[in-house]
């Protein structure tokens, strides 16, 4: 492990997991938890559950589960030692210099220079707008009806007419003029050295999901060219990566995702309450963008502008909404150009009306294609019909396409089997399109043998961390090596020997795994849904059963291995001894 395990358990523990939760999800307590909305899957209803006393988090929706760590190596991505680093920082606890080589920290080391460059000019740009110099741009952003809330929330700035009073500032702060250059707020002109890129602008920080600022774009006053100017990608700023406005969207909870085409365009959404719109870079929608929605959403709604070219780009971007498993929806703007200009004269619950008529991305390309063929010209109207066929072939599921294809001829008035045998035909040269891989979402496993022994050893865990007294009245009927998963054994193992000696702490042991998936498998471990239990008796034969069936399923697993496993006839042996006197005892849950 890259950090001491003790040192892992400091940060864990002075990371209360229900404050580190609460950051990103609003919870309520009920009971001896708190409940929300789980941010790892959407839901109306609340199944996220997070526990104080175990220091664990659980949905009973997505089974998404661990400890503080696995909550931010899930939602941030970030891999175990940054979660460690992150929440180390958090606490104030101190932590050994990495042992990275002297290439990577000079890296690192410059990276965190040009968020601290990028981070001061924000705040000069911000200052700047307030003071008597930002007047054009104070006037500006009013003109756009923006309040003062959003302003400040953006962190919306201005740069003077003068270019060289922003390079002065950042030397005095202690910025070398390479750094300045390097992210992209300056150029070297010989006759005047340094001077800003941006000047008479209205500035919108670009910040990542962490709300650092990553870099700018600048809006020019009037209309001079180019109307937008960005910052240059840098080490950090990566526009194939980033959407602007994400650092507020990913915790809208709408459901859906707004995207647009311009930075204005988000501003007045989430001035209107569509927090959950976000734009690209001034660059074309990436797949890379699309892979980041899909961790916040299901559902991509496209707000680009009515124009011929943002239909065009719309058209792309559903491909590419597709290809990472989204589905795409287009917003009707009409008559306006763009969302900005649409809730300005429309208001947020038009706005809303046209997010719940957005658009079937399928419909929306086949009414693009409807204009491109003459439909009063036969000729041209087969070979609109045939483009319908071809598009219908992408659909890989039967029932979908089927539904697809029974809605597409009802809407344009085709016969439905003429239809049918165009696709068949089409499908027969290329075939049907290959499914695009999904994910796996963790839900669903079908019931079989084997599960229903892995289920069983789930059980047995979380009932002895549940009601830690019965591990004495169980211990003499199962060992460590029942647990027949090596995951489990691990688990089992070190819970075994925590409560031998009077200890008691499951989050610790999910930081014993570094990969996210196996902290939440070990986390599942502490988190199966025991069967209701009315009464002594009921839990008690319960319990019983439960024993016997992970006793068996060793039982098996050890005979299976008899030949090839020294250890195997051992655990035979005593398996089946085990197992008969299991058999004819009564383990008593009574209290004492
Ligand atoms: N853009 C750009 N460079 C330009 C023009 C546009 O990078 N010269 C990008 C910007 O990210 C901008 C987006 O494209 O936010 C949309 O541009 P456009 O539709 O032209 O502008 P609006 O968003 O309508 O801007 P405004 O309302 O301020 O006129
Ligand atoms: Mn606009």
């Amino acid at each position: 492990m890259f950090y001491p395990e003790e040192l892992v358990e400091e940060v864990r523990m002075k990371n209360d997991i229900v404050d580190v939760v609460s950051g990103y999800v609003k919870l309520q307590k009920k009971g001896s938890s708190f409940w929300g909305l789980c941010p790892f899957h959407n839901e109306k209803s609340p199944s996220f559950s997070v526990s104080g006393d175990r220091q664990m988090y659980h949905c009973f929706g997505c089974g998404a589960g661990g400890n503080v760590f696995t909550f931010l190596m899930n939602y941030e991505n970030f891999t175990f030692p940054e979660a460690i680093r992150a929440l180390a920082e958090r606490a104030g606890v101190q932590l050994p210099e990495a042992e990275l080589s002297e290439e990577a920290r000079k890296k690192a080391g410059r990276r965190a220079r040009l968020l601290e460059v990028n981070k001061e000019a924000a705040k000069y740009f911000y200052f700047h707008l307030r003071s008597p110099h930002g007047e054009t741009g104070q006037k500006y952003l009013k003109k756009r009806e923006l309040s003062d809330e959003t302003i400040h929330r953006f962190g919306l700035g201005y740069a003077g007419k003068s270019g060289a009073d922003l390079v002065e500032y950042l030397r005095q702060k202690g910025f070398e003029d390479d750094l300045i250059k390097e992210a992209g707020l300056a150029n070297f002109s010989e006759k005047r050295g340094l001077l800003s890129q941006f000047w008479n602008r209205v500035m919108f920080p670009i910040q990542d999901i962490n709300h650092r600022v990553i870099g700018f774009g600048g809006r020019v006053m009037g209309d001079g060219e180019p109307k937008y100017l960005n910052s240059p990608e840098t080490p950090v700023f990566d526009k194939r990566r980033n959407l602007y406005g994400l650092n507020f969207a990913r915790t809208a909870r709408a459901g859906n995702m707004i995207l647009c085409e311009g930075y204005m365009d988000v501003i007045a959404l989430h001035q209107a309450g569509f927090t959950q719109a976000v734009a690209s870079l001034g660059t074309a929608f990436t797949a890379e963008q699309a892979n980041l929605l899909h961790r916040y959403t299901e559902s991509v709604l496209l707000a680009y502008d009515s124009d011929g070219a943002g239909v065009k780009a719309a058209l792309r971007g559903i491909g590419i909404l597709r290809e990472a498993g989204i589905t795409g929806k287009v917003i009707n703007m009409r008559p306006y150009k763009d969302p900005d200009e649409f809730i300005k004269n429309l208001g947020r619950e038009a706005f809303k009306e046209r997010i719940d008529n957005a658009e079937n991305s399928f419909f929306f390309e086949i009414r693009i294609l409807e204009e491109q063929y003459d439909q009063s010209d036969p000729e041209a109207k087969t070979r609109f019909h045939r483009e319908i066929a071809k598009k219908l072939c992408e659909f890989t599921e039967d029932v979908e396409r089927e539904n697809y294809l029974q809605a597409v001829a009802d809407k344009y008035h085709i016969g439905f089997e003429n239809l049918r045998k165009l696709v068949l035909a089409y499908a027969s040269q290329t075939g049907f399109a290959r499914p695009v891989e999904r994910p796996r979402s963790g839900v669903q496993q079908r019931s079989n043998p084997e599960e229903n022994a892995k289920k069983a050893q789930r059980l047995l865990i979380t009932w002895i961390t549940d009601e830690p007294p019965i591990f004495p009245k169980i211990c003499k009927y199962i060992s460590v090596e029942d647990f027949t998963e090596e995951l489990y054994r691990k688990v089992a193992k070190r819970l075994f020997a925590d409560l031998e000696q009077g200890n008691y702490n499951p989050a610790g042991i999910i930081s014993m795994f570094e990969d996210e998936e196996e902290q939440r498998e070990a986390a599942s471990l502490f988190n199966t849904n025991l069967p209701r239990m009315d009464n002594v008796k009921e839990r008690e034969k319960a319990l019983h059963d439960i024993l016997f069936s992970v006793k068996k399923n060793s039982y098996e697993y050890y005979t299976a291995k008899l030949g090839n496993d020294v250890n195997a006839l051992k655990q035979v042996i005593d398996g089946k001894k085990a197992l008969e006197e299991l058999a004819k005892t009564h383990i008593s849950l009574d209290a004492g």
